[in-house]
């Protein structure tokens, strides 16, 4: 079978091609788990760091492109024994500054590749990766769940709901056997800060392990729900590996996460550099009244409950996600 993984050149896109290299199979369209012949890496910019590693496999491909294009997006859906993972998006940030650019990469490119999805022999199983953004303003509890009315006030989160929106009518068709992955905020990225309002989040613990200053925007006591990088992958296929007796109506699983507010990431963080004899770079409050409104619209913390129930794996500590970084990217 072929997996194709949009926004494969990202961060979270470019992991989960790396675990599925190990994997090697996932359940097909048929039904039967089947072994992955092809995995290609769609994106728009498929950096070195992107492919290091990754070309010895023999089941990679590369496909540089932009998911906006509909004929392009049907050239990578060219097979029935096809799962997709579809990742590419513009992120929280940049979708405030380009609202007609984040409509026609987020909703037309979703759009395409449910299409051609639709187009196949097949009933594909894709995967959709949805954010806590999809809730946000007075009525949001602080913490939600799968049952939360859905009320963002992003445009990222906006589209998001829709994407989610799109999936369950998909599959309630039975053009696409979907699943959207409602992530919080994944931690830690690696490499250069990104555009996402929620990017402090890594860069409180990846800049001072590198030695740099971080600049910190929100103050300290700010809760956020986060996940480490290595559960949200094996959630992904977690969730593509449920069985479709399993899932409901709603195909949108709010993933489970841990809570911590900033000043206890620092303490964790503090705490896992002196065990490893690791001098941390400074941490000066720098306030970015965007940013912190933005964060505000946001829940503190998850409920993912019902996605635990399906199989998706509970959360691992912080001092687990940080010894696991240290491990993988310093
Ligand atoms: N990382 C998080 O904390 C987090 C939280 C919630 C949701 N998500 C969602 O998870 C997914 C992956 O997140 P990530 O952290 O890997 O983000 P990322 O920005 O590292 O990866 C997204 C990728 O999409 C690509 N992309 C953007 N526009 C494109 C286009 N027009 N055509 C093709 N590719 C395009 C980008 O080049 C990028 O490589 C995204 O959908 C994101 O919204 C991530």
């Amino acid at each position: 079978m072929k997996v194709v993984i949009t926004g494969g050149g990202g961060f979270l896109g470019n992991q989960l091609a790396r675990q599925l290299t190990k994997h090697g199979q996932l359940t097909a369209p048929s039904g039967q788990i089947e072994n992955i012949d092809e995995i290609l890496l769609f994106d728009t910019h498929l950096s070195d760091v992107a492919k290091a590693g990754l070309e010895e496999h023999a089941e990679i491909r590369w496909v540089t492109g932009d998911i906006s294009n509909r004929d392009q997006v049907f050239s990578l859906i060219d097979r029935d024994d096809i799962s997709v993972f579809h990742l590419a998006s513009m992120v929280s940030g940049e979708c405030e500054e380009r609202f007609d650019d984040a409509l026609s990469i987020n909703l037309d490119g979703q759009r395409h590749l449910l299409e051609a999805c639709r187009s196949r022999q097949s009933t594909p199983r894709l995967v959709f990766t949805s954010s806590i953004a999809a809730f946000g303003g007075e009525v949001m509890p602080d913490t939600v769940s799968d049952d939360t009315k859905r009320t963002p006030l992003t445009t990222y989160g906006m589209t998001k709901v829709i994407g989610e929106l799109l999936i369950n009518d998909y599959t309630r068709k039975g053009f696409i056997d979907g699943r959207s992955a409602r992530l919080p905020t994944i931690i830690i990225r690696p490499g250069k800060p990104n555009t996402a309002a929620s990017s402090f989040a890594s860069g409180v613990l990846r800049e001072p392990l590198a030695g740099q200053t971080c600049e910190l925007p929100v103050d300290r006591s700010q809760l956020m729900p986060v996940l480490g990088y290595r559960d949200v992958i094996d959630s992904f296929i977690a969730l593509h590996e449920a069985s479709p007796d399993l899932l409901g109506e709603d195909r949108a699983y709010g993933l489970p996460s841990i809570q911590l507010s900033v000043a206890e990431m620092i303490e964790n963080l503090e705490e896992a550099a002196a065990s490893r004899d690791i001098t941390l770079g400074p941490i000066v409050d720098t306030p970015d009244p965007v940013i912190r409104h933005i964060v505000a619209t946001w829940p503190t913390a998850t409920d993912g409950e019902r996605a635990l129930k399906i199989g998706v794996p509970r959360p691992s500590t912080l001092m687990q996600i940080i010894d696991t970084y240290i491990d993988d990217f310093m």
